[in-house]
């Protein structure tokens, strides 16, 4: 699993081992803390944790992808399938720095199929995303409307999956599938693992956990002019639990074909900024300020998912409502405030 130490990893690979799974998790810290890997650890208890092997590693060096699947991990069994989670992830910055975003995202990927090849692993699950899709025509949103990318972040994401597509048509041997994933937020019910990234926050949710333990001052609601109910954003909030499920569904139907299919994983309903904002607060227990500033590069008015895909191959469906992602969020932020690491506010 590349990107184990992140966001929507760490929690994967939480469920992965309890169902029983051994992990080989990499990482290179570059947006996630050692930390996580320990936090994992004590999720999961002293009987499983030791199913989890972790490698500090940069997956755009294809030599040391090759020793780690070559040798196989703990006990050198073969790798059964890779997660590949690692990438950059923010709009905003992927504007900015396109070059850095093609390289970790699109380059890492290419060094790991070859280092799949080579050592005859033929089974990926890659994180795909659902800004793929750019501005829709319709909602909700199926896996086969058209990809119009609005930004690179979301062109890296649309450029692995081409790779992908065509490496499974050359390839007939491989078994890829990408999951979009819609807005991940929320926390391990535990308040152990939640999200914890580095620096300002890009996305609304840990932003706003971030305010409400007084990190950051207040949120920025960018745009209030969308063509939606409230003028603000919509996007479908998935549960990062309900999202690490979903990954270990793709896992147990990796062999129901081979090729490449692609699967949105969201609820299918749809949240406001400000309906998220309120619903937020309400899980705190007190109003959160926020402030209302013009619209920001690259965002679209509304992604909401069509997870009827998943649910008929897969047989994955969400579990978690608005409440519950709250709920778990703030109890991850309120037990660390200062994130894993202990950063000051
Ligand atoms: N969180 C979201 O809103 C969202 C939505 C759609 C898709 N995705 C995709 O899901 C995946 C995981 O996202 P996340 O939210 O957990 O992000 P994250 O930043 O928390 O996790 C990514 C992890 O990858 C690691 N990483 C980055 N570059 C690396 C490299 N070159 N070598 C090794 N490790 C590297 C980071 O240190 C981090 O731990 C990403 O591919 C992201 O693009 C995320």
């Amino acid at each position: 699993m590349t990107g184990a130490a992140g966001f929507i990893g760490s929690h994967t690979c939480v469920d992965l081992l309890t169902a029983g799974y051994r992990v080989i998790g990499v990482d290179d810290f570059s947006n996630s803390s050692p930390h996580a890997i320990e936090r994992i650890r004590e999720v999961v208890g002293p009987d499983v944790a030791g199913n989890l092997d972790f490698v500090e590693l940069d997956v755009r060096d294809g030599a040391a992808l090759g020793k780690l699947l070559g040798g196989g991990g703990r006990g050198g069994g073969p790798v059964y399938a890779v997660v590949h989670f690692a990438a950059r992830k923010a709009v905003g910055e992927s504007v900015r720095m396109p070059v850095e975003y093609y390289d970790t995202n699109v380059n890492a990927t290419l060094r790991l199929i070859e280092a799949m090849r080579e050592h005859g692993v033929r089974r990926l699950i890659f994180s795909s995303s659902c800004s793929v899709h750019g501005n829709a025509d319709s909602l909700p949103i199926p896996e086969e409307a058209p990809a119009r990318p609005t930004n690179p972040y979301a062109r890296t994401k649309w450029i692995c999956e081409q790779i992908l597509s065509d490496l499974c048509v050359a390839e007939p041997d491989w078994r890829v599938i990408a999951l979009r994933y819609f807005n991940p937020v929320g926390a391990h019910p535990s308040g152990l693992l939640g999200e914890d990234p580095r620096g300002i926050p890009n996305n609304v949710m840990p932003y706003l956990q971030q305010v409400a333990v007084g990190r950051l001052a207040e949120l920025s609601v960018f745009g209030s002019d969308y063509p939606t109910p409230d003028g603000t954003g919509i996007r479908d909030y998935i549960h990062v639990v309900d999202l690490a499920e979903g990954h270990r569904a793709a896992m147990e139907h990796l062999d129901d074909q081979t090729g490449y299919r692609v699967y949105n994983l969201g609820t299918g309903t749809g949240t406001s900024v400000l309906q998220l904002v309120a619903a937020f607060s309400e899980a705190v227990g007190r109003p959160l300020p926020y402030r209302i500033v013009g619209r920001r590069p690259g965002d679209v008015a509304e992604l909401v998912a069509d997870p009827r895909r998943a649910a008929e191959e897969l047989g994955w469906r969400t579990k978690r409502g608005l409440a519950d992602m709250c709920r778990d969020a703030w109890e991850f932020q309120r037990r660390n405030p200062g994130g894993y690491d202990g950063v000051a506010g």
